[in-house]
């Protein structure tokens, strides 16, 4: 990559090493749902849409959320882990890697969010009984308690899902204890009511959360980097909030993870609380295959989603005070689209900056900004990539005419249906 343009933007394009992974920068795509995926394996598109970030020049893209086993995808098609997985995830890694990038892989359960119909059990499964609003209009609206064996079965399933990944050629994995996905339910007092080891107090909170982190470590060696995304908050009324947080991060220090990925908000309750920005309501009713489902979104979307304005940086003040209390690497993300936003990030003692919706928008943002050639994103943020993604071919930025182009012309061609190789 060319020199970068001033002092203070070099910093963000030092190298960095956190245990075996070595980084050419301080920029990392963070995950954002892709829906490109075939029976649950990765597509031909998959590939193209991560190794376009590793030549724009991202140090580490990640790739969104793969469930653990069966039960952990939220619907039918989703990225999940098995043995055939290994090989198409391998052409992907070594696609990756041929463009100087590394690539990590975020492991994710979903717990009682799930519209997923293709379950082999009753119904989906979280810390406590409840209501699966997600889920109820496709005949999946009671969330079950977890019993001691499935919390079991369902941490073996996070560590043979971790090897498979270092197997496939990732770098570093990421566990999802975050955004309300089934290790977030646990953490969160809102939707883990249970009165038994893992519900009430945080440390039974944390038992189950921790028990994958310190199985996981033990399953993939010490050298192996093991980043987790949290919640800094729920953006809810009796969730998890910063205070507890900053405890969260600390026992995740302690537990063997190697770096902290710093968000909030409960998909389930609290969507726009993680984006910020504009509510596409109308695209994702647009996209959504049900009538009854869009009936619903018209009638409750207002009420599920409620408007929340973006402001640049948006966790960063939450972040902080995690910053002060682990020394452990921390990824910031949320809100930084610009170089300044980059650099200050960077000045507040986050090792890594993680970016979103703006590397969507464009894919070569942090090669144009190490050039000199852009100190801005074009990110609105609009939010539409939020029902892009629901789309046959995938996650674009809808404001991008060329990016749609060209999603037509691979859907035409079929890639959105083979199998990457
Ligand atoms: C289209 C889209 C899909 C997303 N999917 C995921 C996901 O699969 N896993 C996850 O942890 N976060 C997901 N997120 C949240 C992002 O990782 C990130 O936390 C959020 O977009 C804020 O960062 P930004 O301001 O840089 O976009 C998604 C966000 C968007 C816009």
């Amino acid at each position: 990559m060319d020199a970068p343009q001033s002092p203070r933007s070099a910093d963000l394009f030092e190298p960095l090493r956190i245990e075996s992974l070595a980084l050419r920068n301080r920029v990392i795509k963070t995950a954002t749902y892709e829906g490109m995926v075939v029976d649950g394996l990765p597509s031909e598109l998959l590939k193209r849409h991560h190794v376009a970030l590793a030549r724009g020049g991202v140090a580490m893209t990640t790739v969104a959320y793969c469930a653990v086993s069966p039960e952990g995808r939220t619907f039918a098609n989703q990225l999940v882990m098995r043995h055939e997985s290994v090989a198409a995830l391998r052409a992907l890694t070594d696609a990756v890697h041929r463009e100087g990038a590394a690539v990590m892989l975020q492991l994710g359960h979903c717990g009682g969010f799930s519209k997923n119909t293709e379950l082999s059990i009753r119904g989906p499964l979280g810390p406590s009984p409840g209501f699966n609003a997600y889920g109820a209009l496709v005949g999946r609206p009671v969330v079950r308690a977890m019993s001691p064996a499935d919390i079991e079965r369902t941490t073996a399933d996070f560590v043979r899902a971790a090897q498979r990944a270092i197997e496939a050629g990732f770098d570093a994995i990421e566990l999802h204890l975050g955004h309300g996905y089934l290790l977030s339910q646990f953490l969160s007092p809102r939707l883990n009511r249970r009165r038994d080891g893992y519900g009430g107090p945080l440390p039974h909170r944390l038992r189950f959360p921790l028990d994958v982190v310190r199985r996981v470590r033990a399953g993939l060696g010490s050298r192996v980097p093991i980043f987790a995304k949290m919640n800094l908050d729920d953006g809810v009324r009796d969730g998890l909030h910063v205070d507890e947080a900053v405890l969260v991060a600390q026992a995740l220090e302690e537990a063997g993870t190697s770096a902290l990925v710093l968000s909030g908000g409960l998909v389930s309750h609290s969507a726009l609380y993680l984006l910020r920005g504009e509510r596409p309501l109308r695209q994702m009713i647009a996209v959504e295959p049900s009538w009854l489902q869009k009936l619903a979104l018209f009638a409750f979307g207002p009420f599920f989603v409620p408007k929340t304005p973006f402001t640049p940086l948006f966790f960063l003040p939450l972040a902080k005070q995690v910053r002060a209390a682990v020394r452990m690497p921390l990824v910031y993300v949320g809100g930084a689209t610009s170089l300044d936003d980059l650099v200050r990030v960077r000045d507040e003692g986050f090792e890594l900056v993680a970016l979103g919706r703006a590397l969507l928008a464009d894919p070569d943002l942090i090669r144009r900004y190490a050039t000199g050639q852009a100190t801005r994103s074009a990110c609105s943020p609009c939010n539409q990539c939020i029902a892009e993604m629901d789309r046959p071919g995938g996650v674009v930025c809808a404001q991008q005419p060329a990016q749609l182009a060209r999603r037509s012309d691979e859907v035409r061609a079929g890639l959105h249906l083979r199998v990457c190789s």
